[in-house]
């Protein structure tokens, strides 16, 4: 394997081209399906960007595993030991078809169930976030870090998402919600996981849940905010593994035990996946 910080930059190059072929087609005509259910939506620029990466990443990494959105089976989820990519070609795809311009464009790299580096690209505002283990993370080249003046709940601007799967509901009802509306300065739902942990990292929000999401998500924004001096866990303050659901609470660091504790999952316990 090329050294962490040559694959990065290919990364963020890949990355950078497909979010530029997103924000040219942003309002434009596009073919719309669904997947799951009606909610779970995709279209044919997310497939076209997953092409371009797919394409991209296979021919600089040829040993590794690539596993995308569009394209995976459960089998492909398995942890192993080789390396993988996880691969969100357009995440935010609800904002996408209804002509919202916030998205972003996502890879990461994976060894043993833990991502070791990643990349969320922001077309809109042409924002790229970078971060490896022990390097930082980056906006634009430049070092961010996660916002270390707000130590408590009532202090911070918190952000979550809702799965579009019904399958997934009553796992999100589960949270305390009221606890952190109540208490918390506000709440938003951008409709990106990937761009909600690349703001937690660069201190724009102070903390995030989410139940259900899946690996592609969440492993870049993970890395960012790891490398940004801020904590991951499940939503019972357990260590995270990139299973092919993740429950995450991602927050500065400070208000993590608050966070959790507020949102209600028994201590100790496991989120329920499934
Ligand atoms: C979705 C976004 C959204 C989250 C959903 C994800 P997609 O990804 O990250 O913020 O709430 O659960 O599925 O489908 O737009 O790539
Ligand atoms: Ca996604
Ligand atoms: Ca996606």
């Amino acid at each position: 394997m090329k050294d962490a910080s040559q694959a990065l930059e290919k990364a963020s190059d890949i990355v950078v081209e497909a979010g530029k072929m997103v924000r040219a087609n942003l309002g434009g005509r596009f073919s719309t399906g669904f997947k799951s259910c009606p909610a779970d939506l995709v279209t044919e620029v997310d497939r076209r960007s997953q092409s371009f990466i797919l394409e991209g990443l296979g021919k600089a990494f040829p040993d590794h595993r690539l596993v995308a959105e569009e394209d995976f089976t459960e089998d492909d989820l398995a942890l192993d030991d080789r390396p993988v990519w996880f691969i969100d070609p357009l995440d935010g795809t609800t904002n996408f078809v209804f002509g919202i311009p916030i998205c972003a464009v996502t890879v990461s790299l994976a060894l043993g169930g833990r991502p070791v580096l990643g990349a969320v690209y922001d077309p809109f505002r042409e924002e790229l976030f970078t971060a490896a283990r022990g390097s930082g993370s980056y906006l634009n080249k430049k070092r961010i870090r996660v916002d270390r003046t707000r130590k408590k709940l009532a202090e911070s601007l918190i952000a979550t998402g809702f799965p579009s799967s019904d399958r997934f509901k009553g796992e999100m009802l589960r949270a305390n919600f009221t606890a952190i509306f109540s208490k918390a300065v506000d709440v938003r739902a951008f409709g990106s996981a990937a761009l909600e942990l690349a703001y937690i990292a660069c201190g724009r929000i102070t903390g995030y849940w989410e139940v259900c999401l899946r690996p592609w998500d969440v492993a870049a924004g993970i890395v960012l905010v790891e490398e940004s001096g801020g904590r991951i866990s499940d939503l019972c303050g357990n260590d995270l593994l990139l299973e092919n659901h993740v429950s995450i609470a991602a927050s500065n660091g400070l208000i993590h035990g608050e966070l959790i504790s507020d949102l209600g999952f028994l201590p100790g316990s496991k989120p329920s996946n499934k």
